[in-house]
């Protein structure tokens, strides 16, 4: 059987890959401890599941407009208001089946094949093989632990070109966790407003995990003319814990809007129609959730974090966002006499019984990514674990 030539350029996505080996060994009755997961642990606040209860029961059960429904696209102007500073029309705004559809539209409106799209790396897993898949050219920029995994603006100038379409930024960074402040914002914009046809896709699900009293800020609100090339994705997955609910959106210029709704018009329609209900409570009276979130994600982790600079040949800075400890094992590795982060990953599975994810997948060899969404205790039992299977 011939499959298409776009299907074997790209790989299965490595986070899910490794959360699934970790469901598997459970499965047999193997206990793990699983720092693999992408997803806050609580679950979703009451009062966003009883509006789709409300939902289903009044029979809202049809297709709607393939860009969200109205209603909804009003309520994410308002967000996008009163959050971020940004003013946005409901027709500027795609709703989608979680941010990843909404990514996926962006760079299938956008990209021509052979188009670049400039990634800060270490980047989330899927960025380069969504871009693959629309016959663009992932190019890399790498960003540096001792700078807080933060561009240096002078690379930056000089890797973008005319063939550069799109620059990705994504903070709140996954895996780093590192978050851009608004003057570094104000440089980036500089730059990026130089080069005529540039895109800025901006994913910031991670917004309302900010640590240290830091404050997020999104680069569309830099100036009107950045806002007028930026398509912000953002997605109610993480912030009230609803990642299995598949809701996310976009906003962006009007071209660029109506281009993604067209696609998504061709692909799955609209998004669930009593998520959306849900997601119209959720925007307008978010309540106190994202907050109380953010407070228990801080103290688990400083635990983390601490717990993985107490182990032999372990360095992991203090994440400033979402809720990944990312840390450089190098050193362990070699005292180990293993070869690379994948045989590392193998081996925490197998003898330490600890799921992480290995950084290759996120263009960082030799760093593991472990997710601190996870309960304290089970947070503590993995550094016991990890302690003896690196020391083993
Ligand atoms: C950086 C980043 N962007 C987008 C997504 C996808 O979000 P959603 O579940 O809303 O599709 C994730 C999920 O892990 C992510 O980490």
């Amino acid at each position: 059987m011939r499959l298409a030539d776009r299907v074997q350029r790209i790989k299965p996505s490595a986070t899910i890959a490794a959360a699934t080996k970790a469901r598997q060994l459970r499965a047999q009755g193997v206990d793990i401890i699983d720092f693999t997961v992408g997803e806050p642990d609580l679950d979703t606040p009451d009062f966003i599941k009883s509006a789709a209860v409300e939902a289903l029961q009044n029979g809202f059960t049809k297709y709607t407009d393939p860009r969200g429904m109205l209603p909804l696209r009003e309520a994410i102007c308002h967000k996008l208001a009163r959050d971020n500073g940004l003013t946005y029309n409901p027709d500027e705004i795609v709703v989608s089946c979680g941010a990843k559809q909404a990514l996926y539209n962006a760079f299938q409106a956008l990209i021509n094949p052979g188009d670049q799209v400039l990634i800060f790396s270490p980047y989330w897993v899927s960025y380069p093989d969504m871009v693959l898949l629309c016959d663009g050219e992932p190019v890399f920029a790498r960003t540096e632990p001792k700078m807080g995994f933060k561009p240096d603006p002078d690379q930056l100038r000089n890797l973008l070109s005319s063939r550069v379409k799109v620059l990705l930024i994504n903070s709140p960074c996954n895996p780093t966790g590192s978050v851009w402040d608004r003057p570094l914002l104000e440089k980036v914009a500089e730059i990026v407003v130089s080069w005529r046809d540039l895109i800025v896709i901006s994913d910031e699900v991670y917004e309302s995990l900010v640590y240290d009293g830091k404050e997020f800020a999104s680069i569309a609100s830099i100036a009107p003319e950045v806002k007028e090339r930026t398509v912000v994705v953002n997605a109610l997955s993480k912030t009230f814990s609803m990642t299995g609910w598949r809701l996310g959106y976009a906003a962006a210029p009007k071209p660029i809007a109506d281009a993604m709704a067209k696609v998504q018009s061709q692909s799955t329609t609209n998004p669930t129609s009593f998520v959306q209900q849900a997601a119209i409570r959720a925007l307008l009276e978010p309540g106190f959730f994202p907050q109380e979130m953010r407070k228990l994600y801080q103290k688990r982790r400083d635990q983390m974090v601490n717990g993985l600079n107490n182990l032999d040949g372990v360095h992991c800075p203090r994440p400033e966002g979402a809720f990944y400890a990312f840390a450089d094992f190098r050193c362990a590795l070699q005292e180990m006499g293993l070869s690379d982060d994948i045989e590392l990953m193998d081996h925490l599975l197998t003898k330490g019984r600890v799921a992480t994810v290995a950084g290759s997948a996120f263009g960082a060899p030799g760093w593991l990514r472990l997710s601190f969404a996870v309960r304290e205790e089970l947070i503590a039992e993995g550094l016991t674990r990890l302690q003896n299977s690196l020391g083993s």
